[in-house]
């Protein structure tokens, strides 16, 4: 458990890949082949195009097969279905990952429930949806999972703390609620109709901050002592003689660093463990496949 101020979600993540990497060859040893993550991108998206490109390199540096699919922004969704029921059927594939969003022309929710939820290593389809509210065995969401491993260092156990997760999507704030209530939070889902949210805010012990605002919450809304995981990942428009303007996240990380116990910075907290997480879900369905 570590104690500084900032969370270092990079060196947490470095380690979790480690130990990863770590256990992969007594996967190949027991089965005569690695453990396969294949990833879908389809049209030229800049930042999916990173992403991807990223969770490549991860995959090939812990030991697994990566198996990439680009496909054209004016795919049919039937084809992009195809694919994806291919790839349930491939043996080589233990994880599918169809990176969102996908064009406008393409329904998200038809293509996600087309995956075999054992190989859904994103915990984006339905049945894993709702083994995690069930409180059975699920792949759970990698951001979300990130952020309950680095509250959990910082925490130890969070049974009875006031969380409060600001953003009600099915990708982070919806699953991430589910992760605290199973960890016996008393847990409250904030969103952009919230009344006083400032409120709210102030009487957390845990904040879990993933609306895709730039410094939406403020220093002063946190409880001193409290702790606070921030999700977001904001371009600020260029200041002068900037080129690119600064990453930010969805906290004033200054001001609220003076008030936390401890904070995930933006680059460098939140963002590596959700590569991490997604290695993880697919050794976990790797040895689950192979069992
Ligand atoms: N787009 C933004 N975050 C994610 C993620 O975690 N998984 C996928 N598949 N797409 C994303």
């Amino acid at each position: 458990m570590s104690t500084d101020t900032i969370i270092d979600g990079k060196a947490f993540a470095a380690d979790l890949r480690g130990r990863i990497a770590a256990s992969v060859p007594n996967f190949v040893q027991h089965t005569g082949r690695k453990p396969g993550l294949a990833v879908v991108l389809v049209g030229d998206d800049p930042a999916s195009q990173v992403y991807v490109g990223s969770k490549k390199k991860a995959t090939i540096e812990a030991g697994m097969a990566s198996f990439e699919y680009r496909l054209p922004a004016d795919t049919a969704q039937s084809d992009l279905i195809a694919l994806v029921e291919r790839l349930n059927a491939d043996e080589q594939v233990d994880g599918i990952l169809v990176q969102l969003p996908l064009p406008p022309h393409m329904d998200d929710k038809a293509v996600i429930a087309a995956l075999d939820p054992a190989k859904d290593v994103d915990g984006f389809h339905v049945v894993n949806a709702g083994r995690l509210a069930v409180g059975e065995e699920a792949f759970v969401p990698c951001t979300p999972l990130g952020c309950l491993m680095l509250l959990k260092d910082r925490m130890g156990d969070l049974s009875g703390k006031n969380a409060v997760v600001i953003g009600r999507s099915n990708i982070v704030g919806k699953p991430m609620a589910q992760l605290l209530l199973a960890e016996n939070c008393t847990v409250t889902i904030a969103h952009s109709r919230t009344q006083d949210l400032a409120d709210v805010v102030r009487r957390a012990d845990i904040i879990v901050a993933a609306v895709g605002r730039a410094e939406m919450v403020k220093g002063d809304w946190i409880k001193d002592g409290a702790v606070v995981i921030d999700v977001g990942i904001n371009r600020l428009p260029p200041a002068e003689g900037e080129t690119k303007g600064r990453l930010v996240g969805d906290v004033a990380f200054a001001e609220a660093a003076g008030h936390s116990a401890a904070i995930t910075p933006v680059p460098g907290g939140v963002g590596p463990m959700t590569i991490a997480c997604l290695l993880r879900n697919t050794l976990v369905a790797a040895y689950r496949r192979a069992d």
